[in-house]
């Protein structure tokens, strides 16, 4: 069976390590399988959820398609595009957004989270946030969506969403509801400064991540200062369980070399931090500073880059517009 791929990453800068290891380093596996129909969108109009610098965007934007291009997506095989430059994909929310329940949308964990205490002044966009995300997939009848650990809920109400519209509008099977593609392991990386934390591109401080253009330097010198527990590294699974620091490195560590958890657990038992701190650092350094580098670059040719774009949002709009065509008629337009 053809698999057809949908992902977005928003380009509100400091793509880091959790990107990469939840979603990013995915849509390159997928994507080297022939198979694969691979689409990637730069989701523009998410970012604007909250408050961004219009300049920065615009070079965000740039560097995302850097950041897909220098992590190996092919862009001979692939669609890459940016959101704002497809107008399905506003349309389709919010004709979407009249399918989709409050009651839904209040259940949503991200938006309490992003919201935080004061929700009455966060931006109705942050609000209804996944049914844009829902707009996207569905929009391209994507099969399998590649994400981290924290989109789990937005696509499980971007499968309610889709079955709500296809029963409401008695058209069975018109949107395909789309299986979330989540890795069973590290698919929720930590942050350095807390193993409680979900690594973030939003956290205040630069040293709780590692960014997909840190230097070599910045690299070791964080990784250096990641908060760990006073005790040598686990020696099994069931203790590391209980040790979120540790469990977080290690599992930065197994997801990055493709070793097994259970021989990483073997491998550093006992030890103390500090040396398996530098193993972590080299193999930190040696799978992002080539990304890093390439990243660089490329954003020297921004023409490049535009040229990327501009060719998948021109697909984009191909097959988006079709199916909006469609909904239109569904519904009565
Ligand atoms: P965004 O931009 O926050 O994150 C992009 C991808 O990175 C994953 N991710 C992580 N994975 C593991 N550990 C972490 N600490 C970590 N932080 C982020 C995210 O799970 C995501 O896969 N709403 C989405 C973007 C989006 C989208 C879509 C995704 C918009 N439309 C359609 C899939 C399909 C978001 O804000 O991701």
């Amino acid at each position: 069976m053809v698999k057809k791929i949908f992902s977005g990453v928003q380009p509100s800068g400091n793509l880091h390590l959790g990107n990469y290891l939840g979603a990013i380093k995915n849509f390159v596996e997928l994507n080297n399988d022939n198979d694969n129909k691979c689409i990637f969108c730069v989701v523009d109009l998410h970012a604007i959820t909250v408050k961004q610098n219009p300049k920065e965007l615009k070079d965000n934007i740039r560097e995302t398609v850097a950041t897909f291009v220098a992590s190996g997506i092919d862009v001979k095989k692939s669609i890459i595009f940016n959101q704002s430059k497809v107008p399905a994909h506003s349309e389709a929310a919010w004709i979407l957004s009249c399918v989709a329940r409050m009651g839904w949308l209040n259940r949503m964990t991200q938006f309490k989270e992003k919201a935080g205490k004061d929700k009455e002044k966060a931006s109705i966009g942050l609000y209804s946030y996944p049914i844009l995300m829902a707009a996207d997939i569905l929009l391209y009848d994507a099969t399998h969506v590649p994400v981290g650990d924290d989109q789990k809920q937005h696509l499980e109400l971007c499968r309610d969403i889709a079955q709500k519209f296809n029963k409401d509008y008695e058209v069975d099977d018109f949107f395909k509801t789309p299986e979330p593609l989540i890795k069973k392991e590290f698919s929720r990386i930590m942050s350095l400064k807390d193993g409680l934390k979900k690594m973030s591109k939003s956290e205040l401080s630069d040293n709780s991540r590692i960014n997909l253009t840190d230097e070599k330097d910045e690299i070791i010198s964080k990784i250096k200062k990641a908060k760990t527990d006073s005790l040598p590294l686990p020696t099994n699974k069931e203790e590391l369980e209980r040790r979120p620091e540790a469990k977080n490195l290690i599992g930065i560590y197994s997801s990055l070399t493709g070793i097994k958890l259970e021989k990483s657990i073997e491998k550093f038992s006992g030890k103390n931090f500090s040396e398996f701190k530098d193993e972590l650092s080299n193999e930190v350094v040696e799978k992002i500073s080539p990304i890093s580098n390439e990243i660089k670059k490329l954003l020297q040719n921004k023409d490049y880059l535009d040229e990327i774009v501009i060719n998948g949002c021109e697909k984009a709009n191909e097959i988006s517009s079709k199916k909006i065509t469609e909904i239109h008629k569904i519904v009565g337009f």
